[in-house]
């Protein structure tokens, strides 16, 4: 093998070059996903190896410049490697020489790649966490104008109680702001530097490592180097996340899905699809795809913990097939919530509809109960009345009559009328879906008073995650612009 062999790398020289098995250990083409991570460990390393005298200012500045040749050339045009890592290195030995060597000193690729990781994921989970934002935006803004639109409510897939278009969309943003405080968990226990690490156990060199955190924006350090270089836990719970938050997700798809079905809302056609052979058709497909997403985002989940499951310390090789797949999943997730939220924002409740289904199912029931029970009945008198009654109640029934067989009811089993504790007028009162969630004024309940309340803590829970997130963002910027700046110094 001569130096001109394109096969030889920075590391590999004549000898582990792979044979056979040198597709099977390399992680390059997957490693696109690293690349502008790794330019940017390799540019905060290479300052601070710099600033602490490691390296001369100028052979540092070379390096430098051919770091940004390389960027500029791009991934596709790095040379053969078992990874991103060492293909950056050979690129830049290939530019500076030798001295471009000096570029590895005190790190290996171990506390690398595990920056490099860290760095990146970060970008996915803040985006995904972006992403949950809009979506409860939207939920939001529809909650308010349906805050009184009268649907039914579900338990077991059956009528249950009468509810409103707002209370149940609110009940999503309550589930999906948990989401993004999960996310934001994640990030923060992401957001933590391994670099300077080494191996696993350290470097005799007087390296800076809240410099390279600092220059990285990172805010803070894994401290123990065996740590810094093994842990992959931000991994697994970025996964989990992501796996959460899409089940949610796919709660709500499935719900929209079934309202469709049942005619309760349409949704936009830009959310729709039709059929290649069915002209008539009009299918929720984007919602389908949401609800898909979460079967692939908890199989990530188990298979990133399955991945690290007893693993030793300190580095092994499985870890190079833990990220890549997390990326993917925390971009499908957020662009699964993007969707959701363009499907909620412009989706057509049925109001007439939503309003003469809400009462089926003699859904008003317990309602009814309730009112014996404020005139003084035992509930469970009550419940019993009314369960008796419910056997001869059909979804056509007016009032009045509902109302007389709930008294006929109570005849039978208690050998008085109804009216030793309501009037008929209140009893025909709470059967009207509308007064019954009216009467709901219960902390949290669907009544409109108690969901203008809660709208309102909603949209400050927003604002206020809103004022996190773009603190994160702007640390991340800020950082990036830091970076660039040390760097002009040197080239
Ligand atoms: N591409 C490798 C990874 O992603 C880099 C680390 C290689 N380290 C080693 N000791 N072989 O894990």
């Amino acid at each position: 093998m001569t130096d001109e062999d394109t096969s030889e790398t920075a590391v590999r020289r004549d000898r582990f070059s792979g044979g056979p098995a040198r597709e099977f250990l390399s992680s390059l083409a997957a490693d696109t996903a690293i690349f502008e991570a790794d330019l940017a460990v390799d540019r905060a390393h290479t300052v601070m190896l710099a600033e602490q005298g490691i390296v001369d200012d100028a052979v540092a500045g070379e390096i430098l410049a051919a770091l940004d040749d390389v960027e500029a050339a791009g991934h596709g045009a790095l040379p053969d490697g078992e990874d991103v890592h060492e293909a950056i290195e050979t690129a830049v030995i290939d530019r500076v020489g030798p001295d471009g060597g000096r570029m590895h000193t005190a790190r290996s690729r171990n506390d690398e790649v595990a920056t490099c990781i860290r760095y990146r994921l970060r970008e996915d989970l803040l985006a995904a966490a972006e992403a949950t934002l809009t979506l409860r935006e939207a939920l939001a803004a529809v909650a308010d104008e349906h805050a009184e639109t009268v649907m039914p409510g579900y338990t077991h897939l059956q009528p249950a109680q009468p509810t409103t278009v707002g209370h149940y969309l609110l009940s999503y943003e309550g589930g999906i702001a948990r989401d993004t405080e999960r996310l934001l968990g994640a990030y923060d226990r992401t957001d933590r530097s391994p670099l300077g690490g080494a191996a696993f156990a350290g470097t005799p060199f007087d390296v800076d490592r809240e410099r390279t955190a600092e220059l990285l924006g990172f805010d803070g350090l894994v401290r123990n180097s065996m740590d810094a270089a093994s842990a992959r836990d931000f991994l697994a719970e970025g996964a989990t996340a992501c796996a959460t938050l899409a089940t949610t997700l796919s709660g709500l798809a499935e719900d929209l899905i079934v309202f469709s079905n049942k005619g309760f809302v349409e949704l936009s056609d830009d959310y729709s699809s039709t059929s290649s052979i069915m002209p008539q058709k009009k299918n929720p497909d984007t919602l389908e795809l949401t609800r898909g997403v979460a079967g692939d985002a908890i199989g990530e989940a188990t298979g990133t913990l399955s991945l690290l499951k007893g693993l030793p310390r300190a580095y092994n090789r499985d870890l190079q097939r833990a990220h890549a797949s997390v990326f993917e999943i925390a971009d499908d997730v957020r662009e699964a919530a993007e969707v959701a939220a363009g499907a909620v924002a412009t989706a057509d409740w049925a109001v007439e509809d939503l309003a003469s289904a809400a009462g089926d199912g003699f859904s008003t029931a317990t309602g009814v109960a309730d009112l014996l029970a404020t005139g003084g009945m035992p509930f469970r008198t009550a419940h019993e009345i009314v369960a008796a009654a419910a056997e001869g109640i059909d979804d056509d029934d007016g009032p009045a009559t509902a109302a007389a067989k709930v008294d006929e009811a109570a005849r039978e089993i208690t050998g008085e009328s109804l009216s030793a504790y309501v009037s008929s007028e209140e009893v025909e009162a709470a059967l009207d879906p509308v007064h019954s969630v009216a009467s709901r004024d219960s902390l949290g309940g669907p009544a409109p008073e108690a969901v203008a309340e809660a709208l309102a803590a909603s949209e400050a829970g927003i604002d206020d995650d809103a004022d996190t997130l773009s603190a994160r963002r702007a640390a991340l910027v800020a950082a990036s612009d830091r970076l660039e700046a040390e760097v002009a110094t040197y080239v």
